[in-house]
């Protein structure tokens, strides 16, 4: 009786002993980033691309982007985005006043270009929950970008 009794609080205290050791696995593993939810690089630069073109054919803001250097704008944003969301990139840009003081973009043009971003998002099926949370990095962005 006494060895039975012994044999199965070993066991008990084994299975004790395993599911700690898996609790402390969970909480140390911290959740994927943004970045890591998106795609990582090769998924940014496309909603980038997809974005930045549809400015660019826009009649509503296409003017503002009239000569300027596409290629080197769009590795700009990329990098920006990437930090932002918690990715391995350092953005080197302007701050969003300075980028865009000498621009004058009203605010239409600011809802403008949000909708090409959805619009970019909806298109690389990217889901509602990532959608929000970078939405939710740019669009507080917009009084530094509006009418400087
Ligand atoms: C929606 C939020 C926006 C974000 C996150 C954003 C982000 C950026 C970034 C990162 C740059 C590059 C800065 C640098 O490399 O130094 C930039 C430049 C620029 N942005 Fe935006 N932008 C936004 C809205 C807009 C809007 C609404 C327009 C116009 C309709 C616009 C037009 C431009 C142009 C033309 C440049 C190039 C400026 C230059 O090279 O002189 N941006 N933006």
């Amino acid at each position: 009786m006494r060895c039975f009794k012994q044999t199965t609080l070993r066991r008990w205290g084994r299975m004790l002993a395993a599911v700690a050791l898996l609790a402390g696995c969970a909480a140390t593993q911290s959740p994927a980033t943004l970045y890591e939810r998106l795609g990582g690089l090769p998924a940014i630069t496309a909603l980038v691309d997809k974005s930045v073109d549809r400015h660019v054919a826009d009649p509503r803001t296409h003017h503002t982007f009239d000569g300027i250097n596409l290629k080197a704008l769009k590795a700009s944003i990329v990098s920006q985005v990437c930090n932002a969301s918690g990715g391995p990139c350092k953005y080197e840009g302007a701050t969003m006043i300075e980028a865009h003081r000498e621009l004058a973009i009203t605010p239409l043009q600011f809802d403008v270009v949000i909708g090409h971003i959805r619009a970019s998002l909806d298109e690389l099926h990217v889901g509602a929950r990532e959608q929000q949370e970078l939405l939710q990095i740019i669009l507080p962005m917009k009084p530094d970008i509006v009418g400087h």
